[in-house]
């Protein structure tokens, strides 16, 4: 039977509204007869009354760009396809959308409370309050709310929360990009014509204090919100309206606090109907951004955790709750019997102390904290402008008898697409742990940890972690609406901020100019990460010009004041580098950073190489040329400077040959040579890691696939500190950001080291390893990118006697299966329609196969 998968408009499958006028269109076939193939796909477009927009006829399946009749604002447009496959069989699904307002000029008011102004350093702003009774004036035949705020807000009719949505209206770079969300409120205004209407305002991002600096007031000298209403009428009259001074507003509500880092204090004994409302003033806004429909993924709730175990701490009074996973979100509570005015205080960490108490001092200036000051009786509560990283609470305050506690996981909206699992228990939890990681840090934006006083967009973190995040999770939409603030924020001499949106972080402040490598590599490597997992073009035609202009400022940065092949050893000072960060075997920060030459030229390297790979896709054969040529002198620059001409480093280190090797930087005899060279540096160390952010994900690609799985197994499976699995024998639930960030007793080990206390538990780059279970242990990889064609060519070694992993790809699920029993691998692997595979099997023959399910054996 022939059967649609999934049919998405812009990545999405329902309550899609869009301002793309060419939005894109994708299809997922599913069959169970082998080796069919698309013949046609007949596409049709149409308007709500039925009228025809476009038509095609394609064999595409994935992001097929709508070129039909111009699209108009507010109105909802249906897509139908219908599908034949070789083998005659035909299948049809449709779906509806709809445009948002498709305006470059964001039709309406910002609205504040303009008797406020807030100067306090290092805190957020007083939450507001904006209400107004809205009616409509005939018979709802649709309505919408579309709204935006420089802040957070959440907007409630009569009381109740519209939409599952945190943090509208998003984290994006202020200055250039806004989104704005779209309600549809139809049945509420249909049923009745009047309702009370009201946002609930907090400081966020753009007012709120953020960055470990606790700058505040970042776009905007306060909160500014400004909703449009749009009711369609049965008569076919339209009304068009929004905020304006005729709303009233309070900053004497029942939410007193509310911060990112800090988190929330709520007074449920505040009543705000008879607290003091003032007319909303009109707003000028500071910052004059693109606003635009919600393109990324909003941050919902998702996993609901119960304590695992709950003690009272009699020395403090306090109750501690584990909750047995370490993740990014909020708590929600009962409490009963509650007596007016009675305060509960909730204190979240990641760890807790010798003593059982919260160990929160490396959550920084964060004070993760939510304060609750009952009514009288039985009351549930959970915040909603702030989120922690945390496992632990302490609760002070309450009964235990009294009080029912969980808590919640909030993350964006990023489909879990990937699966791994193998005969290891331990290698089954790190695949868990990278998960959680994932999870933990896209929220919003990705994230370098969710606990501290940073959740910032440090690029580094995701130019190194992209390939995992994307056979973990469909991360389409989440990192290309980042992607779209990397170039808002692109400097014009090519260089990047360290973390973006950078939200007034300055650093590299003295040099605003300068490009750096690894973590500004992520215009290269994200771009590049996303198209090879979606197969997803546009992705890399919108990021192309950001990408050449990196390049080109990373190419003068290496050439400054030198000559010669010097001119390609990137050696700016490294203080403006990461360098080998957080490498294991060197202790001081310093350390890690007086590695940036090795580790920014073999940047260099990756990146012009890439670029010339993509420009060579993009039809750019001229740039394509340059570029390789680039990373050819790149190459011989980094071996006869580095090297004595023989594979032996001059200084030795595992990342100075991971990265070399793994991108294939060396002449071939002294690559077997630099192998060699990087095993001995390996068996010196007890096959534990030595690599930091740069090397971490290759480390064990550099070792299997030149002739070492055994060293690459041994890495893999290693227990002793530091290693993947060191973390999770300490029982680890995420990845740490320090690879000894814990002892074997719970506690950690590292102090003040100079880094000023960097040290969190749920931090996903050193989780890049994830990629290597994918590519190698289980042995599926795109060849073709989005799994056009892919190969399955699993990594037996050790004593792993199975591995499975599947990735529900743009086309559908790609997987592979394998078993050893008794001598005798056998593997099972499935191919969507529309994909090819390539089986290489370990007696070195090799199988092509078409859609469908397949399974072979093999004597070992
Ligand atoms: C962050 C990292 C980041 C690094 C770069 C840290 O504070 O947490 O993950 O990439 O700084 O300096």
């Amino acid at each position: 039977m022939l059967e649609i998968g999934r049919l998405t408009v812009e990545g999405l499958e329902k309550n899609i509204v869009t301002d793309e006028r060419n939005p894109h269109i994708s299809y997922k076939v599913k069959s169970d007869v082998q080796n069919v193939c698309i013949e046609n796909c007949h596409i049709v477009v149409s308007d709500c009354l039925g009228n025809i927009m476009w038509d095609l006829n394609t064999k595409k399946q994935i992001e097929i760009p709508y070129e039909g009749k111009r699209l108009e604002p507010s109105s909802e447009y249906r897509v139908d396809i219908n599908v034949k496959v070789s083998n005659g069989e035909e299948a049809s699904a449709s779906v509806k959308f709809s445009t948002g307002l498709m305006t470059k000029r964001w039709p309406w008011n910002f609205i504040t409370d303009g008797s406020y102004s807030f100067t306090e350093k290092k805190v957020s702003p007083e939450p507001m309050v904006f209400k107004k009774s809205i009616k409509a004036e005939g018979k709802v035949k649709k309505a919408y709310i579309y709204a935006t705020a420089l802040g957070i807000y959440e907007l409630s009719i009569d009381g109740n929360k519209i939409g599952n949505r945190y943090f509208a209206p998003g984290f994006t770079s202020y200055k250039s990009n806004l989104q704005y969300q779209t309600y549809d409120v139809t049945e509420i205004f249909a049923e009745k014509n009047e309702h009370d209407v009201r946002f609930t305002v907090s400081g966020g991002w753009a007012v709120g204090s953020f960055i470990y600096s606790r700058n505040n007031r970042f776009v905007a000298d306060r909160q500014a919100l400004s909703a449009v209403f749009y009711f369609v009428y049965d008569d076919g009259e339209v009304d068009f309206f929004g905020t304006d001074s005729s709303w009233l507003v309070t900053r004497k509500g029942q939410l007193k606090m509310a911060d990112l880092y800090d988190g929330e204090t709520f007074d449920s004994t505040v009543d705000i109907e008879s607290a003091e409302w003032q007319k909303a003033e009109v707003e000028n806004l500071r910052v004059n951004p693109e606003i635009s429909a919600e393109c990324g993924a909003p941050v919902t709730e998702h996993e609901v955790f119960e304590p695992v175990s709950e003690k009272l701490l009699d020395k403090t009074d306090e109750i501690i709750y584990d909750f047995g996973q370490n993740f990014a979100g909020i708590v929600r509570f009962t409490v009963k019997n509650a007596k007016k005015g009675q305060v509960i205080e909730i204190k979240h960490a990641e760890i807790l102390n010798p003593d059982g108490s919260l160990n929160t001092s490396f959550l920084r200036s964060a004070k993760a904290t939510v304060t609750y000051i009952c009514s009288e009786g039985t009351q549930t509560y959970s915040p909603a402008f702030t989120y922690m990283g945390f496992r632990y609470v302490a609760v002070k305050g309450v009964k235990k008898e009294d009080f029912d506690i969980k808590a919640i996981a909030l993350y964006s909206d990023i489909e879990e697409r990937g699966s791994f699992e193998c005969s290891d228990e331990m290698l089954n939890k790190l695949q868990q742990n990278i998960k959680w990681g994932t999870k933990s840090n896209f929220v919003e934006i990705p994230t370098d940890c969710p606990q501290r006083d940073e959740r910032m967009g440090w690029t580094g973190d995701i130019a190194v972690f992209g390939p995992t995040a994307c056979f973990n999770f469909e991360s389409g939409r989440f990192l290309k609406k980042w992607l779209k603030d990397v170039r808002s924020e692109q400097l014009s001499t090519g260089g990047l901020p360290n973390t973006v949106p950078a939200n007034g972080f300055g650093f590299p402040v003295t040099m605003p100019t300068m490009a750096i490598d690894w973590w500004g590599d992520a215009a290269v490597l994200v771009p590049w990460a996303l198209y090879k997992s979606d197969g997803d073009i546009s992705v890399l035609q919108d990021n192309y010009e950001m990408m050449k202009k990196y390049v080109g400022a990373c190419r003068k940065w290496a050439a400054l004041l030198s000559l010669g092949k010097h001119r390609f050893i990137w050696h700016t000072p490294s203080v403006f580098h990461f360098g080998d960060w957080v490498a294991p075997d060197v202790p001081k920060m310093q350390q890690w950073q007086k590695r940036s030459k090795w580790t920014a030229t073999a940047s260099l390297y990756n990146t012009s190489k890439t670029l010339s790979e993509i420009a060579q896709i993009l039809g750019k054969e001229e740039d394509a040329k340059e570029y390789r040529k680039l990373s050819q002198n790149v190459a011989d620059a980094y071996e006869s400077i580095f090297t004595d001409g023989n594979g032996k480093l001059h200084e030795e280190f595992q990342t100075a040959y991971v990265l070399p090797i793994q991108f294939n930087m060396f002449r071939k005899e002294n690559k077997e040579k630099a192998v060699d060279n990087l095993v001995k540096l390996i068996e010196k160390n007890n096959y534990c890691i030595g690599t930091g952010f740069p090397g971490t994900p290759y480390i064990l690609f550099a070792l299997a696939d030149n002739g070492r799985a055994d060293v690459a197994y041994k890495m893999l499976l290693n227990t002793k500190c530091p290693s993947w699995l060191y973390e999770v024998k300490t029982g680890a639930t995420t990845i740490w950001e320090r690879w000894d960030g814990l002892d074997e007793n719970g506690q950690c080990p590292i102090g003040d080291d100079g880094t000023d206390m960097m040290i969190s538990y749920n931090h996903y780059a050193s989780g890049a390893v994830g990629d290597f279970l994918y590519r190698r242990v289980a042995g599926i990889e795109p060849v073709e990118a989005g799994y056009k064609r892919f190969r399955v060519k699993p990594l037996i070694g050790k004593d792993l006697t199975y591995a499975k992993a599947h990735i529900d790809t743009a086309y559908g699920v790609a997987g592979s299966e394998w078993h050893i029993i008794d001598s005798v691998f056998t593997i099972d692997v499935d191919v969507p329609v529309g994909c090819q595979c390539i089986l290489e099997l370990p007696d070195g023959t090799s199988k092509e196969y078409g859609s469908g399910h397949y399974t072979a054996t093999v004597k070992l």
